[in-house]
């Protein structure tokens, strides 16, 4: 089997997942990182054994030992990145959301249809176990026909407006925040699980904090911060904190959800709860609660054939399910064994 050799772009919190689970794919290589800062590049290519470190993208673009590109940097990077991979002959693995503008995401599917390359979005909570089940089960005509399909996911990282990071200015991120941040991996998911498309939707999207305080200097993703007066600008923000969504999955199908980066631990927690004892005789799959309390999906369904829960009078049981985000290590090497290159 051919051993695959990936650069890895980006050296956060994305960064270092990918890298990590990368190594723990026999058939991939990481072979070189891309990161913004030398010395930092260097120290995280030593630490993870990784051949090569740069700060200069387009110097592994043109490297014929490189045969793919894994994008973890910042969301407004991913569309040139990605396109100039592609015209440079690499397959792409890049992460969500894949680019700002659904134009740009057309471009890059053209591309890489054109040129026979791999071109995949890293949505990696739709290969949770649950998830899966949840699909599987919809595959073998066992969920019967879906009518409704409800999620939430909430994070307070963004509360205050103290709390800063590039995904909030539009300019590294794009237009949308919490919708194109978290939102979009709720959307794979019901997509990916009942095998509808999202057909129409209207969206009440709200940003609380209409000034941040940014930091002078550059905060990585969930890094701790305590911050002195002098050390940020109060910074005007267009990006939504929260974000709710009525939507059609074709003719019969409706749905609902809601996207926050400011509801705070405990709220989250408690209505998570409330949503547990609420659909806890609703409930089909089996659910693990260990782990993150902040996503969770559930579709509701007619005609399911084997729920041991089943109310005729009531209509059928759904199927719930919670992914956490910290395990990112198994969805991503399904992903990079699975999707990314072909196998
Ligand atoms: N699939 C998932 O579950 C998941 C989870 C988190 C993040 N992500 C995605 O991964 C990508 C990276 O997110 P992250 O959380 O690793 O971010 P991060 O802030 O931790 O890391 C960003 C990296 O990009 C570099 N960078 C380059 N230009 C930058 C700029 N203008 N501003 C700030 N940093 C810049 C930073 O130095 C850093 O190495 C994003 O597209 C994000 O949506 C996906």
């Amino acid at each position: 089997m051919k051993t695959i050799r990936t650069a890895i772009l980006g050296t956060g919190f994305m960064g270092r997942v990918h890298l990590e689970a990368v190594q723990r794919v026999e058939s991939v290589e990481a072979a070189a990182i891309f990161g913004r800062n030398d010395d930092a590049t260097a120290r995280l290519a030593a630490a993870f054994s990784v051949p090569k470190a740069s700060s200069d993208y387009r110097e592994l673009f043109r490297d014929p030992a490189i045969d793919a590109v894994d994008i973890c940097t910042p969301n407004a990077q991913h569309f040139s990145m990605a396109k100039e991979a592609l015209q440079a002959g690499k397959h792409v693995l890049c992460e969500k959301p894949l680019t700002t503008t659904v134009a740009e995401a057309e471009e890059l599917v053209t591309l890489a249809a054109r040129s026979k390359l791999r071109n995949c979005v890293c949505h990696n909570l739709r290969y949770y176990p649950q998830v899966q089940q949840m699909r599987a089960l919809r595959e073998a005509g066992e969920l019967g026909e879906i009518l409704v399909v409800q999620g939430t996911y909430s994070q307070d990282w963004l509360l205050y407006d103290t709390d800063w990071n590039w995904r909030v200015d539009a300019k590294a991120a794009g237009a949308s925040r919490a919708m194109a941040d978290i939102g979009s991996h709720f959307f794979d998911m019901a997509e990916h699980v009942t095998g509808l498309r999202v057909s129409s939707l209207c969206a009440d999207l709200q940003t609380f904090h209409k000034t941040r305080k940014q930091p002078k200097g550059s905060v990585e993703t969930f890094a701790n911060k305590m911050m002195r007066p002098e050390d940020y600008v109060e910074t005007p923000v267009d990006t939504e904190d929260f974000g709710a969504v009525v939507f059609r999955m074709g003719d019969r199908t409706r749905g609902a959800m809601t996207a926050s980066q400011v509801s705070a631990v405990l709220t989250s927690i408690l209505a998570n709860c409330a949503l547990v004892a609420i659909k806890a005789t609703l409930l089909y799959c089996s659910t693990a609660f260990s782990g993150s309390p902040s996503d969770s999906m559930a579709i509701y369904n007619l005609g399911c054939k084997r729920n041991p829960l089943r109310n005729p009078r009531r209509g059928d049981a759904g199927a719930f399910a919670r992914s956490n985000t910290q395990a990112a290590y198994y969805p991503l090497k399904r992903i990079l064994s699975t999707v990314a290159y072909g196998k």
